[in-house]
């Protein structure tokens, strides 16, 4: 694997090393007060954002600090970007510097392939770390490892993707992976919320929650993402959360082994009741901490293993 752009395309046995990778590190490093393995010694790793960041920024740079790589962060806020720099400028730079591989986030679907074309020649490995309302590949990994480690397997599993699915890159790169390792994809959302061409992606869809809970194994709630809604909000904040929003009276509609996820930033109260995010069925916490080995793991697939270059 030479970058990780996408999960739409990518093929099954690729994703399922990358998470059996995952797996691994995850056992290994179990109960180690020191977690750091040598891989990646000597490589350079360097996180690009150019929009706000908790989760995905952290855990890629412990991810490269636990395989010994050095990390550095630039946010876009903090550097020349803010002089007028172009990406273009921006990556080359980056590469020149020594990057092995540049961590991107952007606000444009495409940037992170853009980026991945002007770094062939210095051979630098690209990562999308979110890329406008395209994809988050390095979520739906994460998403799939939780599911994989609740559920034992996603073949054949009912999974409903709830809420702002027109915005959501993470509901993109979920829809992709989930279904090539054999789930079942439900969206549900307001119309409004959906994406044109919803009909051409392997997935089925309703709009009514209630009706979907009690035949699904895991429940993936969204957030609403305000900051790409230009036009306003359509249904507004409190229909959104009456009809789209895990109330505690919702959740006793699901399956008692179902699993409750969510990528965050969570808005509690109005995507998900917060008695609902921390209850026992709520993997949110186990999410951002198999973020960290799935990390781990693609930057291992990038940077170290026999196919690296491939
Ligand atoms: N899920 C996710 O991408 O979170 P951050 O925006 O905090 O990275």
């Amino acid at each position: 694997m030479k970058h990780l752009l996408a999960t739409d395309g990518l093929d099954p046995a690729v994703a399922t090393a990358v998470l059996d990778t995952a797996d691994e590190l995850k056992h290994t490093l179990l109960g180690r007060e020191v977690k750091k393995l040598p891989t990646l010694r000597g490589r350079t790793v360097i996180t690009l954002f150019y929009e706000n960041s908790t989760r995905t920024r952290v855990s890629f740079e412990i991810a490269g600090k636990w395989m010994s790589a050095d990390v550095i962060n630039v946010s876009a806020s903090s550097s020349s970007v803010n002089k007028g720099e172009s990406l273009r400028d921006t990556a080359l730079t980056l590469a020149a510097a020594g990057a092995d591989c540049v961590i991107v986030r952007h606000p444009a679907s495409g940037a992170a392939q853009r980026l991945s074309e002007w770094l062939a020649e210095p051979g630098t490995s690209v990562v999308n770390a979110g890329d406008g309302t395209h994809e988050h590949p390095t979520q739906a990994l994460l998403d799939a490892a939780t599911l994989r480690e609740r559920l034992g397997s996603l073949k054949d599993r009912r999974i409903a993707i709830v809420g702002d699915v027109l915005h959501s890159r993470v509901a993109r790169s979920n829809i992709h992976l989930l279904s090539a390792l054999g789930a079942e994809v439900v969206l549900v959302a307001p119309p409004t919320l959906l994406p044109y061409g919803v009909e051409s992606l392997p997935v089925t869809v309703s709009h009514d929650l209630d009706a979907e809970l009690p035949a699904v194994d895991a429940v993936m709630m969204l957030r609403v993402q305000a900051e790409r809604m230009h036009g306003g909000f359509f249904p507004s904040a409190r229909e959104y959360s009456i009809a789209y929003g895990l109330s505690e009276k919702r959740q006793k509609l699901l399956p008692d082994h179902a699993v409750v996820l969510h990528p965050g930033p969570m808005l509690r109260g109005m995507e998900i009741a917060s008695a609902v995010a921390d209850s026992p069925a709520s993997a949110i916490t186990e999410q951002v901490r198999n973020g960290v080995h799935v990390r781990m793991a693609v930057l291992y697939h990038l940077l170290a293993s026999e196919g690296a270059a491939a």
